[in-house]
């Protein structure tokens, strides 16, 4: 196996900005987690912010670039417990993990599109993964 980073073998910052670009629209689009989420705070994100969307895949592009080893730092607007974590920015979402992991899906099918061979894949859905109870945090406790 190559040594290269992970960030190196999908193609660098122009390919995952494509992957998030290409994924962040579809999240939007699906009825599970987009405009017609049961969950109120999804729904009213995707019909209402439509100018926080370009923001959103910036934050994500940058998230990914570190997260895969790549030379671009993330600084989160809402810090959590480590530089990389998504608690506070997720949390008032109230993200199930069932919503995670339709976004997954939705992620996995944007990877497929670009034509990101399996090992990549698996391991962007990895890293995503090892997120998951910090994204879904905000829907564990009580309103
Ligand atoms: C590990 C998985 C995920 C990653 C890496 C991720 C990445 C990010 C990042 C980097 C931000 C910006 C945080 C900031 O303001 O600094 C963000 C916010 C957000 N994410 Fe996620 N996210 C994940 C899961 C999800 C899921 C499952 C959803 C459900 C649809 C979601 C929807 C959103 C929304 C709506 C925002 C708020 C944007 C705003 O402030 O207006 N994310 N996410």
């Amino acid at each position: 196996m190559s040594d290269a980073s992970l960030y190196d073998r999908l193609g660098g910052v122009f390919a995952i900005a494509a992957v998030v670009d290409h994924f962040s629209d579809a999240i939007i689009e699906n009825a599970a987690v987009g405009k017609l989420s049961k969950n109120p705070q999804l729904r009213e994100w995707s019909n209402d912010q439509p100018e926080r969307l370009p923001g959103l895949k910036w934050m994500r592009t940058l998230w990914v670039c570190e997260v895969s080893g790549g030379p671009y730092k993330y600084v989160g607007t809402k810090p959590g417990r480590s530089p990389l974590s998504l608690e506070e920015g997720h949390r008032q979402l109230r993200i199930t993990s069932d919503e995670f992991d339709e976004v997954a899906a939705e992620l996995a099918r944007s990877l497929d599109h670009f034509g990101v061979p399996e090992l990549e894949k698996s391991q962007v859905l990895g890293a995503f993964a090892a997120h998951k109870a910090e994204v879904i945090e905000g829907s564990l406790v009580p309103a």
